[in-house]
């Protein structure tokens, strides 16, 4: 079957944002007392905020620690931090070959879709003038199962009347290569081999797609 469909995740594969929840999940263990070493920032990447504090909390022995809504506290504080940082984000933070690969796929008449785990997707689209490339746009204010669960990815191919298996998803994280495999979908891993399985290609960024392969490559 034909590709119709290019979906996108955002932090990592489209702009560079991946640092700044870092960097916001750093300062919050610091303050919590333990430090939060790069390494381990892979386990955030793709899940949701309250997923991603256990995850936190995990690493520096204080899991259990806190009530529901002290979690939430955290979580907010966190936040707080990354629209900080997000509020000043510059089009100079697209990642390489972003914007013409949007282009490009709909040039080939496929239709183009936003698939992020993210409540921040809106302001970020915004800051970056990116929304009005895409056909569809799914983010964590619409769904309800973070990744690995293919809700997302689905919704995406459900608003524009798509069948899962013509979608291509472009993911740096590997709770979205899976959430992708799991809802039916091709995938194209952003990222190193040695990090990330399960793909049906890999590319360093999306600067080293080229469309129209990809398109006669994934029949
Ligand atoms: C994903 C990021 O895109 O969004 C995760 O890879 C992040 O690191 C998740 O936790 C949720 O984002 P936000 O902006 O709603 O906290
Ligand atoms: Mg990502």
């Amino acid at each position: 079957m034909m590709l119709r469909v290019a979906i996108f995740d955002l932090d990592g594969v489209l702009v560079d944002t991946a640092k700044y929840h870092y960097l916001a999940w750093k300062q919050l263990a610091s303050e919590l007392g333990f430090d939060f070493p790069l390494a381990e920032n892979e386990k955030l990447k793709g899940v949701s905020r309250m997923r991603s504090l256990e995850i936190l909390l995990r690493t520096g022995r204080m899991e259990g620690r806190f009530t529901a809504s002290e979690m939430a506290g955290l979580a907010d504080r966190k936040n707080e931090r990354y629209v900080e940082y997000i509020k000043k984000l510059g089009k100079d933070e697209i990642l390489p070959g972003a914007r013409d690969c949007l282009l490009r796929f709909r040039e080939l008449g496929l239709k183009t879709a936003l698939g992020s785990a993210s409540k921040n997707a809106g302001v970020i689209l915004d800051r970056l003038e990116l929304g009005s490339l895409f056909d569809s746009i799914v983010d964590g204010t619409r769904t309800s199962r973070a990744k690995p669960d293919p809700e997302v990815f689905l919704l995406a191919a459900r608003d524009l009347g798509a069948d899962p298996a013509v979608c291509v998803v472009f993911e740096d994280a590997q709770a979205g290569l899976d959430a992708a495999k799991a809802g039916g979908m091709r995938t194209v891993a952003v990222g190193q081999p040695g990090d990330l399985t399960g793909y049906d290609a890999i590319v360093d960024g999306l600067h080293e797609v080229d469309p129209e392969d990809l398109v006669r490559r994934f029949v």
